[in-house]
């Protein structure tokens, strides 16, 4: 449902052109140097020819065990990259560095909530991960089985990622501020046969205890047959012998060295639960090398990453944005990036500008809703730093208002950092609509699909428009492309390949300016960005329904000032329970519990019906209009009219 206060952006007409700096010497420019083409629009239509530009792209970045015979092979909506190729991301990632003149440079530097840092070089990455590959060997883990991992923004989290990669194991990634209750929900689906974590993490001076939060998961998980903990914080925790393994104890006597799985180049690297229109999360599965060559050339080229940039990708691993480009596309090109553990406003409001100064960062990648909280904390705080190092800032996960765009290209990037607005989602993989560091840019706008991509708007027809709102589709696949959604292909037909034939549905409402710059407005199923999380309305509504005083509820998401939308809940309570406060508290307090904290609603509503259509489905759009005071619309067809007058009186 696209936001009101997003319209705003349809509006905007200012334009700010790269400079010359950046014209003249861009990872892009030089590729094009190179091809010997001339002009940026020469390389968009030499792009055209996705086949040849993939393949080109894979012969720059990418070292193959054996050569594939064919760059793509299209069945739709199934695809293969780089079809009969041996393949490994680990190699990419890491072992070709730790081989070469970037072992002793550093990989990664960390700084937790406290302040304690470490900083780890392409060889120290290549030992840790060939310890924890070696340990997940010795408790049977095998290519092909999942393992669950739920850790902090700490170094561990890209070892232990890596570490599965490279016995071609799959792992399963859960934020870790998502619950116990989500995280059972998703090692269940995946049935994982291990999980990695930690005993707890710093979060605002206090500890998350993440391994209780396992231990209450996998009592009813019983794939799993061991854990992994990391000690982080030196809590006490609870030991369940023969199951539970320190990370410390289990890696100390593993050898350095393990060989990397030669794995077919389709076979899969990953799953990533993420939110749809139904109650239940689905499993994104992604495959090694189409992802790989997809998420470093996008980052090479959008970011112009190179060797002495100190890059910051502020996003947590536990989403797409840190697979993508905080672990695997960083890694594939040698990058030095900043993993920091905590808060942004600890110990103070200038975190963040403290660790660009100290670190020199010359990159930084972060959301909207991050961009209007530093707003919020006022521009005082950037300014006791010099962040003079920055040469490029972006974002990601929602639309950025043009407010938002301005007051971090002002204070943050001096008026000198372009901004790339990247628009992209777990199943694409990598950036599809961004600009280039040299491509002129219209605050709000994530401009056009960059080469090697095609996007368009289709109206209800399935007919390409121009200047009016509509679907976003993608025309043809592209090298991070899901491959499909575990255990179930038929949804993965139906979600995104169904409305209009072989071209991929994105899921939300677009429009195209004359210059063919791309407005995102924000979804258009039944799917939240709450502060550019991706949180399912039917996800909170089962939450709310799964408490035992609960009968029915509606979920509609409210334009946020800051975090983009809200949640808002109607509730229809058992017969004979009154709604008080105390009531709405323990709702808001179950969600957390079902979901992690990010799903909190933040109105909680009490009513005696909610408006469903005569085959039982909860009307959210006239929940919604009501709500907001709107037209509601014809609701003659509605089972139960009355209630939309039920949503006024809420109470
Ligand atoms: O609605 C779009 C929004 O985020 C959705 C994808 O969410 P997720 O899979 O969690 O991935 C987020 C990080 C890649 C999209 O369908 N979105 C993402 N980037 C942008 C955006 N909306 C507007 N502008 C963006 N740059």
């Amino acid at each position: 449902m696209p936001s009101e206060n997003i319209s705003v952006l349809l509006d905007e007409k200012r334009v700010f052109k790269p400079s010359k700096e950046f014209v003249d010497q861009t990872n892009v420019k030089q590729w094009m140097d190179e091809h010997k083409i001339k002009t940026i629009d020469d390389l968009y239509k030499k792009a055209e020819n996705w086949e040849w530009f993939w393949g080109e792209a894979a012969k720059e970045l990418l070292e193959f065990y054996t050569p594939y015979k064919k760059v793509v092979e299209w069945n739709a909506p199934w695809v293969k990259w780089f079809v009969g190729a041996k393949y490994n991301i680990v190699h990419d990632a890491v072992d070709k560095h730790a081989k070469s003149w970037r072992k002793n440079k550093v990989a990664i530097i960390f700084e937790g909530e406290p302040g304690d840092v470490r900083k780890l070089t392409y060889n120290d990455l290549y030992i840790e991960v060939n310890k924890l590959a070696n340990a997940l060997k010795k408790l049977g883990v095998n290519k092909g089985d999942r393992v669950g991992i739920y850790l902090p923004m700490i170094p561990e989290l890209p070892i232990a990622m890596l570490a599965c990669a490279k016995i071609g194991a799959i792992h399963s990634v859960v934020f870790s501020g998502f619950s116990a209750v989500a995280f059972r929900d998703r090692m269940l689906d995946c049935e994982a046969k291990a999980v990695i974590t930690c005993d707890s993490f710093w979060r605002r001076g206090k500890k998350v205890p993440l391994k209780t939060q396992t231990d209450e998961a996998i009592k009813d998980a019983p794939s799993v047959k061991n854990v992994i903990v990391y000690k982080r914080t030196n809590d006490p925790v609870n030991w369940t012998n023969n199951r539970d393994f320190w990370w410390h104890e289990i890696t100390k006597d593993m050898s350095k060295e393990c060989p990397t799985e030669q794995l077919d180049a389709n076979d899969p690297l990953y799953f990533l639960y993420t939110s749809g229109t139904t109650g239940k999360p689905k499993g994104i599965i992604h495959a090694h090398a189409g992802y790989a060559v997809g998420t470093a050339l996008t980052l090479k080229w959008v970011f112009d990453m190179k060797d002495e940039d100190i890059y910051w990708c502020a996003a947590d691993v536990g989403w797409v944005t840190g697979h993508s480009y905080i672990v695997y596309a960083p890694l594939i090109l040698g990058a030095t990036s900043i993993i920091y553990e905590g808060a942004p406003d600890w110990p103070q409001q200038d975190r963040w500008w403290d660790i660009i100064e100290r670190y020199g960062a010359t990159i930084l990648y972060t959301s909207p809703t991050s961009v209007r909280l530093f707003m919020r904390f006022g521009e005082d705080w950037p300014k006791k730093h010099d962040l003079s190092s920055l040469r490029l800032l972006g974002s990601v996960g929602e639309p950025i208002n043009p407010e938002a765009w301005m007051w971090y290209y002002r204070n943050i990037g001096h008026e000198k950092c372009p901004i790339m607005d990247t628009w992209w989602q777990t199943e694409t993989g990598h950036f599809v609509i961004s600009p280039l560091p040299i491509t002129p840019l219209k605050p709000g706008s994530a401009t056009k699909a960059l080469p090697g991509m095609s996007a368009e708007v289709y109206n209800e027809e399935g007919k390409a428009v121009q200047n009016a709102g509509g679907n976003l589709v993608l025309t043809h696949p592209w090298p991070g492309m899901l491959r499909g959604i575990y255990k179930n292909p038929d949804r993965y037909e139906q979600t995104y390949w169904s409305r209009f034939k072989n071209v991929y549905l994105a899921g939300d409402v677009t429009r195209k300016d004359d210059d063919g710059y791309f407005w995102i407005q924000g979804r258009a199923d039944d799917v939240l960005k709450i502060s550019g999380h991706r949180i399912g309305n039917s996800e909170v509504e089962s939450a709310l329904v799964s408490h035992p005083m609960v009968a029915e509820s509606a979920v509609i998401g409210k334009p946020h000032e800051l975090k983009g939308e809200s949640i808002t809940a109607y509730v229809v309570l058992k017969k004979g329970i009154q709604p008080s406060e105390d009531l709405r508290k323990t709702l808001t307090d179950h969600v957390s519990k079902e979901l992690g904290k990010i799903a909190k609603p933040d109105e909680i509503w009490f009513v005696s019906d909610v408006p469903k259509t005569r085959s039982g489905k909860i009307m959210r759009r006239v929940i919604r209009a009501k709500a907001m005071g709107q037209d509601v619309g014809d609701t003659s067809t509605l089972a139960n009219p009355e209630a939309v007058d039920e949503i006024g009186k809420a109470v």
